[in-house]
């Protein structure tokens, strides 16, 4: 994993940029990108193309293949590289600041925001890259695209994600959906701080909040299916609902379950940290009719 991608997004030309946007074309049809097709894609000529590839890999940006011919392909950060660099050019990112959560399955980072003028969340998603090596194995599932299988789940993720937010906003208290691209969200950033990390003063207000919460959500067709007091931040006027990739709706043929589970992580930490006892029944009844 790369330390450095702001530093490294900094330094990258457009040059060294159209050649990540060609091998990532070029992978659609290929498991490795033979030089011939990025040649032809970018229209530089063969002798700067080597010497951009061989700077891309020595970033580690992209991988370099000889067993049968020499062949290319782009490592997960050259993705980010791609991602982020769409936002820029859109506009709606001026700066890439800290790295603010590195998860299993997410980088996410702070920006400052270019046409819309306050700080963003950019999201990284990370689905498939735990699973890339088990995928490989299962071939049934992927066939020839194998190799693609990384970048297909990723993408998916930041899709759904994006989707499930761009339903639920405003009406419900979740982060703006600003933009999105390959793998990739931009949104505004969730006031106050992660309810695990905070102690409030009103719990129960801040528990009937985020139950108000579920349920405007799962009338608008959504259960979150990952509540915890890590995806919810509390701010003196309410709560916000962060992490939707995983969602499902209603019709889902597990979703009664999934929402007890959802309710039942968020009561068991009120009951946890601050002695609070709900019936869950009685909340799913509420939710539900
Ligand atoms: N919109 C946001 N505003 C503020 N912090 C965020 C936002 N989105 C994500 N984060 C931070 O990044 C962490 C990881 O993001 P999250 O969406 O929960 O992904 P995951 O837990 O699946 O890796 C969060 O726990 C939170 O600290
Ligand atoms: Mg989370």
């Amino acid at each position: 994993m790369l330390e450095n991608i702001p530093e490294i997004f900094l330094s990258i030309t457009n040059k060294e940029f159209r050649v990540l946007v060609a091998i990532e074309n070029q992978m659609k049809f290929h498991e490795w990108v033979p030089i011939e097709e990025i040649v032809n894609f970018t229209i530089f000529d063969r002798k700067e193309v080597e010497y951009i590839l061989s700077n891309l890999a020595q970033n580690k940006l992209i991988q370099r293949n000889v067993q049968a011919y020499e062949g290319y392909r782009i490592y997960f950060e050259a993705y980010d590289l791609l991602a982020l660099n769409a936002f820029v050019k859109r506009g709606y990112v001026n700066a890439l600041g800290e790295i603010i959560g590195r998860g299993k399955e997410s980088e996410v980072y702070e920006a400052t925001g270019g046409i819309i003028d306050r700080h963003v969340i950019i999201k990284l998603h990370r689905e498939g890259k735990m699973s890339f090596r088990h995928v490989r194995t299962k071939r049934e599932t992927i066939g020839e695209r194998r190799h693609l299988s990384w970048l297909y789940a990723a993408r998916l993720a930041a899709k759904k994600e994006y989707d499930a937010l761009v339903a639920l906003y405003p009406k419900v208290s979740v982060p703006e959906p600003i933009d999105h691209n390959r793998h990739g969200i931009v949104m505004s950033k969730a006031l106050g701080q992660q309810l695990a990390h905070t102690r409030l003063d009103e719990p129960d207000w801040y528990l009937d909040e985020i139950l108000r919460q579920i349920k405007k959500a799962y009338e608008l067709g959504i259960i979150h299916c990952d509540l915890s007091e890590f995806n919810i931040f509390v701010n003196p006027a309410g709560c916000e609902i962060i992490d939707w990739p995983q969602f499902i709706k209603p019709t889902h043929p597990n979703a009664q379950q999934l929402l007890h589970r959802d309710i039942d992580n968020v009561l068991s930490y009120f009951n946890r940290k601050y002695r609070i006892k709900r019936d869950i029944g009685e909340i799913i009844n509420n939710i539900i009719t």
